[in-house]
């Protein structure tokens, strides 16, 4: 028999839920870059929303249905992934933990769930690229996306596209909700600097062995833990020519089109309106997304304005949705609502730094635990079988 030494540190019992996950992140993060990633714009009152939106519709169950083998997987542009829960693109990884994208790129892998790298990443897309790649063509992997803010002058876009389809992201997202910064009260009080040895790896102009010229995988592992400016960067996220406020629909996607093959997803549509614009303009996806609230901290919650999104898309292309994700029923209802996929931001960087990949996975999986079995209460085994059927709003004779 093994007799416990009580010299050792209990050992601290596994989140069980996302909450959980972001309670330990928030102790183990310093107060600014916790908030840096935490908040939302002005008054945070999208970010609250985003949350309490899945509060007001409920799931109603059906019983004595055979769910004894629930099934969640699902597929996006003919990848198969084992579930409807996705990895939205966030800045600046290597802040949450040391692995940071890496990381992020290893859990994607290892639970084969959709993922989207960052523009504003702090390793390069090739590097990122490099852990889809290493595991060799007998291992089935999730497509990895690439997303992009378009640059004023959209020529100067033109490099970092055609990298990363080159490294071999399947699709472009483009952010299309930024064109300026939202007024991010939190971050303007604290300026956020990234640490010696840490870049916007994608962006900044490089040494010799420029990202542009490519360099073995091994070498180019190597490349992002070197320090290559000895100054700090302060990070203004909002200035120079990161975002453009002068894009039209006509002008974006015959520009976007012309310079890639890659699938086209748009970012930050949240009107009916707009979803039908993105498919006249030939948009492969959009994502449903108020940028998890850091932008017009008052337009509606993403729930709330999915169901007529689906409606006027009528199937014709994907829907993603993300914001506020952080219960499996919360997905059940974005499902149900019409979504193909959502996708998490902050969870994402809040299993990061509990525990780097493995922190990932373990947000992934808690979520996706949380799935089947509201799938199973609900009565469904598939997810193809959830539909708004399966959800109400509060009984208003009650
Ligand atoms: C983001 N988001 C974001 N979106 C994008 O298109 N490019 C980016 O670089 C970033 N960066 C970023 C950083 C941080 C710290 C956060 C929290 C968010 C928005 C992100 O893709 C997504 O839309 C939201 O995070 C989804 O909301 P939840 O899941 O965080 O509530």
């Amino acid at each position: 028999m093994e007799i416990p030494n009580p010299a050792s540190k209990p050992r601290q019992p596994d989140p069980i839920t996302v909450a959980e996950v972001e309670a330990i992140a928030a102790k183990t993060l310093s107060k600014q870059i916790y908030e840096f990633y935490a908040s939302g714009s002005d008054e945070q009152k999208l970010l609250k929303r985003n949350m309490s939106g899945y509060d007001r519709l409920y799931i109603v169950p059906r019983v004595l249905r055979d769910v004894s083998d629930v099934d969640t997987r699902v597929e996006m542009f003919g990848s198969k992934l084992n579930m409807p829960i996705g990895i939205a693109p966030s800045a600046m990884q290597r802040l949450a933990g040391r692995g940071g994208e890496i990381d992020v790129a290893r859990a994607a892998v290892h639970e084969r769930v959709n993922f989207t790298l960052s523009s504003q990443s702090t390793t390069s897309l090739e590097n990122v690229m490099a852990v889809k790649t290493s595991q060799g063509d007998s291992t089935p992997t999730p497509d990895f996306w690439f997303q992009i803010y378009l640059t004023q002058d959209l020529d100067k876009s033109v490099d970092l596209i055609k990298r990363a389809e080159v490294a071999g992201y399947k699709a472009l997202v483009v952010t299309v909700d930024t064109p300026v910064l939202g007024n991010r009260v939190n971050e303007r009080k604290n300026v956020l600097a990234l640490p010696r040895g840490m870049r916007l790896a994608n962006l900044e102009e490089d040494d010799a062995d420029s990202a542009k010229t490519p360099t073995p995988t091994r070498n180019r592992l190597l490349m992002d833990a070197r320090t290559k400016h000895d100054a700090r960067l302060v990070v203004e996220l909002g200035g120079g020519e990161m975002h453009a406020s002068n894009l039209s629909w006509a002008k974006t996607l015959s520009f976007l089109r012309g310079v890639t093959t890659m699938k086209i997803v748009l970012k930050g549509v949240m009107t009916p309106q707009d979803a039908r614009l993105a498919i006249l303009y030939g948009a492969d996806a959009i994502v449903v997304s108020n940028h998890g609230g850091r932008q017009l901290d008052d337009a509606p919650s993403t729930i709330e304005v999915l169901a007529d999104i689906a409606h006027a898309v009528r199937g014709r292309i994907p829907i993603i949705l993300d914001g506020g994700i952080r219960r499996g029923a919360d997905v059940f209802k974005a499902i149900a609502l019409g979504a193909d996929l959502v996708w998490i931001g902050r969870p994402v960087l809040w299993g990061l730094a509990y525990d780097g990949d493995k922190g990932v996975g373990a947000v992934l999986n808690i979520l996706e635990r949380e799935l089947s079995r509201t799938m199973a209460l609900a009565g469904v085994r598939e997810i193809s079988e959830i539909s708004s059927a399966y959800l109400a709003v509060a009984n208003p004779t009650f």
